[in-house]
């Protein structure tokens, strides 16, 4: 036998005492801390940081899962940075049982099963945000897919794939997430052909802007590429005017991308809130966000698969697929930059399947309701001053008493900074015209309303232990 095959007694004592610590963390998880107090160099250090061992420890090392698990952050019922997604268990379940089978979703020969799973789930999603008929695939993240549209939009625009790059020019607005301008500048336009789009005072583009821009650029002779629409931008959770959006672009001649990684698939939840999503070219989302599911799972949907073969098909011939069957001969390598793909639709399959759709909406409609909640709370206290219009489930504020004005910005870094210390909620942050914010976003099946109502209770706490002026 060779040294790393396990007999299946083993193997299987090994699956329980991981399932055991699996169950217990589980468990644990709503009583855990929001972020863990050990969070940087000694402790992780020593723990992790460890000479490559020589001979193996056996069954012995599950037991330093328990350290990795205690050194990690928690998904706790009470974090709210980013906009991080909390890990739904059944899901974290499929992840194991995908890496065990090891299939490479590349195409149908490779793993038959994958592959169906994953076009039926890109399916599932695309007819629960209302956009029916949309294909697509999974990517590691919305950044991905994000590039990966705007790689779509310049071969339909202005082809490179031959002959190199042709200037061109993208619009978004000025809140656009950071994975936007990163995409222009890898395919290879520089970051200064994103026309920064100014917004109104909801944070939303201004469609009379993103106008006067394009025809701007036309006068020029500069060609446009792409707009990029926010469908939840990351800071205030603003949703552009999607149909007033997509119909600039379509006058100008230009590929109507949604970054909806934050936001769209509240489109579940909330339809109304998303007029217009079904315009769009492409459009990103994030299972790994608002559907709960672990990291990675992002993904991109497109109206038109032949536009993703025209971006990202090299059929080199070791790849080639030799059938004619529609789906046997389905390569998600032909629609996708990835070739090697792991197989993240189990995941989506499994709890979507274990839990339906329904308790879903209703997960989306509870988050989407509490940061209603907390901004009522905000709004109706003396000492806080709620700094954004709740769109989604994103509450940006910060602390005010009697701070003046040109104090508040470092004073709030610092509650901030002491509310994380305390350990007892997790917000980050986001700066708002040039102003410091305090936010809290939540996209947490877990989350009961005095877990977001806590976010009060901390910042407030957390100004008195700095002493600050109430
Ligand atoms: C609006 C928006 N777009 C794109 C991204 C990037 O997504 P990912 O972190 O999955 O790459 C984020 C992440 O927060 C986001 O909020």
């Amino acid at each position: 036998m060779n040294s790393l095959e396990l007999s299946p007694e083993a193997y299987r004592e090994f699956l329980m005492r991981v399932a055991q610590l699996c169950a217990d963390y589980a468990a644990a998880i709503p009583n855990l801390p929001a972020f863990p107090a050990a969070t940087s160099g000694a402790g992780t250090r020593e723990l992790f940081s460890i000479a490559a061992p020589e001979e193996g420890g056996g069954i012995a090392v599950v037991d330093s899962l328990r350290d990795v698990l205690a050194h990690s952050r928690p998904p706790s019922p009470r974090f709210f940075g980013y906009v991080l997604g909390s890990g739904e268990p059944v899901a974290a379940a499929a992840d194991l049982v995908a890496s065990l089978a090891n299939q490479n979703v590349t195409a149908w020969r490779s793993a038959p099963a994958a592959v169906t799973i994953e076009r039926t789930v890109v399916r599932w999603i695309a007819k629960a945000i209302g956009c029916a008929g949309f294909s697509g695939s999974l990517t590691g993240g919305g950044s991905s897919a994000n590039l990966m549209a705007l790689a779509m939009a310049r071969e339909a625009k202005l082809p490179a794939n031959e002959d190199g790059v042709t200037p061109g020019v993208f619009y978004a607005s000025e809140e656009v997430h950071m994975s936007v301008p990163k995409a222009v500048a890898l395919l290879g336009f520089g970051r200064k052909r994103l026309r920064l789009i100014p917004v109104d005072d909801r944070f939303r583009m201004r469609v009379d802007a993103l106008q006067r821009a394009m025809e701007e650029d036309a006068g020029s002779g500069l060609r446009p590429v792409a707009v990029i629409a926010s469908a939840g931008t990351v800071n205030t959770g603003a949703i552009d005017p999607l149909e007033a959006v997509a119909a600039v672009a379509r006058r100008h001649g230009a590929w109507f991308h949604v970054d909806g990684a934050y936001g769209a698939l509240a489109a579940m939840a909330a339809p109304a809130s998303f007029p217009g999503l079904p315009l769009a070219d492409s459009l990103s989302l994030d299972p790994h966000k608002w559907l709960y599911q672990p990291v990675d799972c992002g993904c991109l949907l497109y109206r038109d698969a032949a536009a993703a073969r025209n971006a990202f098909s090299h059929d080199g011939d070791y790849a080639k697929v030799l059938n004619d069957d529609p789906l046997e001969s389905f390569a998600f390598f032909e629609e996708s930059l990835e070739l090697s793909r792991r197989f993240r639709a189990l995941k989506l399959w499994l709890s979507l399947r274990y839990h339906g759709l329904q308790a879903y909406r209703a997960s989306i409609l509870k988050d989407l309701r509490q940061a209603r909640l907390l901004a009522e709370r905000i709004a109706a206290h003396p000492e806080l001053e709620l700094f954004a219009p709740v769109e989604l489930s994103v509450v940006c504020f910060r602390y005010a008493g009697s701070v003046p004005e040109e104090r508040r910005n470092g004073v709030n870094a610092a509650i901030l900074k002491r509310v994380i210390q305390r350990g007892k909620v997790f917000i980050s942050n986001a700066t708002l015209r040039g102003r410091f914010a305090l936010r809290a976003c939540i996209v947490n099946h877990r989350t009961r309303d005095d877990d977001a109502l806590a976010v009060v209770e901390e910042t407030l706490a957390s100004a008195r232990d700095l002493a600050v002026e109430s």
